[in-house]
C-alpha cells in the first residue's frame, strides 16, 4: 500500500533524550543559552547609536516591547502559520485509505501501545482515520475516533463512536471530564494550529493518571503542516511538543522515547500522564 505523504522532512540529527527535558531557551546543562540580537534588531541598534536617535523614537521603541512577557504563555504564533490557511474540511474532504508511515514503523507504535496503554476503558484516537494500530491485547478497550474525513472513520473497524471535527476551527473535545483512560495523536499533531488549546482540552478529558501518546515522524503534507514542523529539525519538534504539554498544564513532566526502527520511517514519540492533582479545568 502507497504511502500518502508526499512531503519527506529534512532528516535533520535524531532528537536526543536530553532534549525533551529540556526546555525553550536552556542549554544541556540547565544553563540559559545567552540572548543574542537577530540580524533585523542588531541592524536597528546600530543605527540608533550613531545617529543617537531622540527620546521621543527611543520611548516609541520602548513601548513596542513594553511588556514582552505579558503574554508568555502563548507560542509565537509564526509558528503556526501554514502555506494553506483554508478550511481543513477542503483538504480532508475525499478519503485516504493509505498508510502514512512503513510497515515497521506501524508496528513498533503497536509494541509500544502494548506496553503502555490501558487494556480497558476508553481510549480517544484523535485525528484518526482508517486504522487505529491498537494491538490485539487491546480489543476489549473502546475506541473513539475523532477525525476530519466521516469515510475513513467508517472503514476504521475499531472504533465504537466516530466524531467528524475540525479542530483548528473548534479546538475544544465534546467527551466528559476525565472520561478517557488514554488519548493518541498518531503523525498528525503537525496539524493542529491551536495545539496549547487542544492539549488542554485533552488533560481535561484524561482521567487521572490517564496518558497522553503523540507519536511523530518525519513526513507531513506541507501545506496543511503547521511553519514549525516544516522548519525546525526533529528535536526541536520534539521538544515543541513537549512545550505543548508543559503550557496546557495539567500533565506530569513529558517524555521522549525514540522507537525508530532500523532502516524504516523514525517513530518518536512524546507521552505524558494526567497529574493527578487536577479535579477540574
Ligand atoms: C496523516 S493522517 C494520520 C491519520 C492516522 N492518525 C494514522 O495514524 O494513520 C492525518 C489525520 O489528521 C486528521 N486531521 C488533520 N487536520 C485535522 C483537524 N483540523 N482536525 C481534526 N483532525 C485533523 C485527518 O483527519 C487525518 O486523518
Amino acid at each position: 500500500m502507497a504511502l500518502a505523504h508526499g512531503c519527506q522532512l529534512p532528516a535533520g540529527r535524531r532528537p536526543q533524550r536530553w532534549l525533551a527535558a529540556r526546555p525553550f531557551g536552556m542549554t544541556r546543562r540547565g544553563g540559559p543559552i545567552a540572548p543574542v540580537l537577530c540580524q533585523a534588531d542588531h541592524h536597528r541598534n546600530h543605527e540608533h547609536a550613531s545617529a543617537r536617535a531622540d527620546n521621543s523614537q527611543r520611548q516609541q521603541e520602548r513601548n513596542q516591547v513594553a511588556d514582552p512577557m505579558a503574554d508568555d504563555v502563548n507560542l509565537p504564533a509564526a509558528l503556526f502559520e501554514r502555506i494553506d490557511p483554508s478550511s481543513d474540511a477542503f483538504f480532508y474532504r475525499e478519503p485516504r485509505l493509505v498508510k502514512h508511515i512503513d510497515d515497521a514503523t506501524i508496528a513498533a507504535l503497536t509494541n509500544y501501545y502494548a506496553e503502555v496503554l490501558p487494556k480497558r476503558g476508553t481510549l480517544l484516537d484523535l485525528m484518526s482515520s482508517w486504522v487505529s494500530h491498537l494491538p490485539s491485547s487491546h480489543a476489549d478497550a473502546r475506541v473513539v475516533g475523532l477525525g476530519m474525513n466521516a469515510a475513513e472513520l467508517a472503514a476504521n473497524p475499531r472504533l465504537a463512536e466516530r466524531v467528524v471535527q475540525d479542530l483548528n476551527q473548534t479546538p475544544l473535545l465534546p467527551f466528559e471530564t476525565a472520561s478517557l483512560a488514554a488519548v493518541m495523536i498518531v503523525v498528525s499533531v503537525q496539524y493542529l494550529t491551536q495545539p496549547v488549546q487542544v492539549f488542554g482540552e485533552i488533560a481535561r478529558v484524561l482521567e487521572p493518571a490517564g496518558r497522553l501518546v503523540v507519536a511523530m515522524s518525519h513526513r507531513c503534507f506541507p501545506t496543511k503542516a503547521v511553519r514549525a514542523f516544516r522548519e525546525l529539525d526533529p528535536a526541536d519538534r520534539v521538544r515543541l511538543v513537549s512545550a505543548y504539554c508543559r503550557l496546557a498544564g495539567g500533565f506530569t513532566a513529558p517524555v521522549f522515547v525514540d522507537r525508530s526502527p532500523a532502516g524504516a520511517d523514525p517513530l518518536w514519540i512524546v507521552t505524558a500522564e494526567r497529574a493527578d492533582s487536577i479535579v477540574s479545568r
